[in-house]
């Protein structure tokens, strides 16, 4: 079975053509379905197979300045998108806006990656751990139809750390959030590499993975996606 290994560049890197050098070094390969997610400023001029939004807004156009809308993702071929990530929950996104987001993202057909996660160190009990993504997920996920949804498990403290969450931590949470809502997919994120992702990817119900840092260096990123 395929794993879908999705690279969230963040803000990086600061020009396009860095970002085309970067895409241009990722493998084209077929074990994997492998999504590159640049900044969105870059969407149009860099070429991969599978390209995705780190972001968009739940309008298809008006007045709203600055955002980005599904539909002009669509015109220019993107497949994916990722929704709700912790840096943004950081800055006032909440999971109202990440439910309009869901829902315009699925009328036009982008797959959403759904960011929930929660821990601020990797000591967190697992029951807490699980409350909170409740409390995420009823409202993310409200009237959503759920056949096409991704979501993305990243542990807040394990976000750019060098410190995973265990695979049986994953693996309870992935399964989970499949039993409780009925999510057909669950990546994992958090300080994912290329030593630590083959265990990650041998979980039965770990269905891929969300990397950051690694995505952004190329032999990293190679050795992830061709495991
Ligand atoms: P790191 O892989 O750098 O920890 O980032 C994870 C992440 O936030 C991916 O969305």
């Amino acid at each position: 079975m395929k794993k879908i290994i999705a690279a969230n560049w963040k803000l990086n890197p600061t020009t396009l053509k860095d970002a085309q050098k970067l895409a241009a070094s990722i493998t084209r390969t077929k074990k994997n379905t492998v999504v590159l997610c640049p900044p969105n400023i870059y969407l149009s001029q860099v070429s991969y197979p599978l390209l995705g939004a780190q972001d968009c807004f739940w309008q298809d156009k008006g007045a709203f300045t600055g955002q980005t809308s599904p539909l002009q993702l669509k015109d220019l071929g993107v497949k994916y998108c990722i929704v709700g990530h912790s840096e943004r929950r950081a800055v006032g996104e909440t999971d109202g806006q990440i439910n309009f987001k869901l829902r315009a993202l699925l009328e036009h057909k982008i797959i959403p990656i759904l960011c929930v996660g929660y821990g601020t160190s990797v000591d967190q009990d697992d029951l807490e751990v699980v409350d909170v993504l409740r409390g995420q997920l009823d409202v993310d996920l409200k009237d959503v139809n759920l056949a096409s949804v991704i979501v993305a498990y990243e542990p807040v403290w394990a976000i750019g750390t060098g410190h995973n969450a265990t695979l049986e931590h994953a693996e309870k949470i992935s399964i989970f959030i499949k039993a409780k809502y009925g999510v057909k997919k669950v990546l994992y994120g958090g300080s994912v590499n290329g030593v630590n992702a083959g265990g990650f990817l041998s979980q039965q119900h770990v269905d891929g993975l969300l990397v950051g840092g690694a995505s952004l260096v190329a032999a990293q990123f190679n050795e992830i996606i061709n495991i």
